[in-house]
């Protein structure tokens, strides 16, 4: 089936089958790797996107669901060029090791910020707790988002 949906604010379209997740669409069909491909069960947060402004596991929403709405990931959540400061944050803090969290953390923060620009430290733990590192230990991470919230 056909979809078309706005990607990083641009319309764009696929082709997709019914089962196809919006994860895959992003990375094979619409050229936007970003969002990793880490458990494909809900489990890691790696593949996370705003669909609609909501966070969401890409790999849990089907493309057909996306059919006529809005998805930024990671590769949208700055002009092209520059860093989110949210990424700025996490390259200050030293929290990106192998880097294949990274993108959805930085989703998850952005999406807390966007909705709580002043975080508690409780309310930047609650919002990572979706998503897993196997490299870092998360405090440079939890440095970063507190960073990023509290310049
Ligand atoms: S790949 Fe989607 S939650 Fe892990
Ligand atoms: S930096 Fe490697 S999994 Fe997080």
């Amino acid at each position: 089936m056909k979809i078309a949906l706005t990607v990083n604010g641009e319309r764009r379209e696929a082709d997709v089958w019914g089962g196809e997740s919006l994860l895959f669409a992003l990375r094979e069909q619409l050229g936007l790797p970003g969002s990793k491909n880490a458990c494909e069960q809900g489990e890691c947060g790696s593949c996370s996107v705003l669909l609609d402004g909501k966070l969401v596991c890409s790999c849990l929403v089907l493309a057909a669901q996306a059919d006529g709405h809005e998805v930024v990931t990671v590769e949208g959540v700055a002009p092209e060029g520059s860093l989110h400061r949210v990424q700025e944050a996490f390259v200050a803090a030293g929290a990106v090791q192998c880097g294949f969290c990274t993108p959805g953390l930085v989703m998850a923060a952005v999406d807390l910020l966007e909705h709580t620009p002043s975080p508690s430290d409780d309310e930047i733990r609650e919002a990572l707790s979706g998503n897993l590192c196997r490299c870092t230990g998360y405090q440079k991470i939890f440095d970063a988002v507190r960073a990023a919230a509290r310049p």
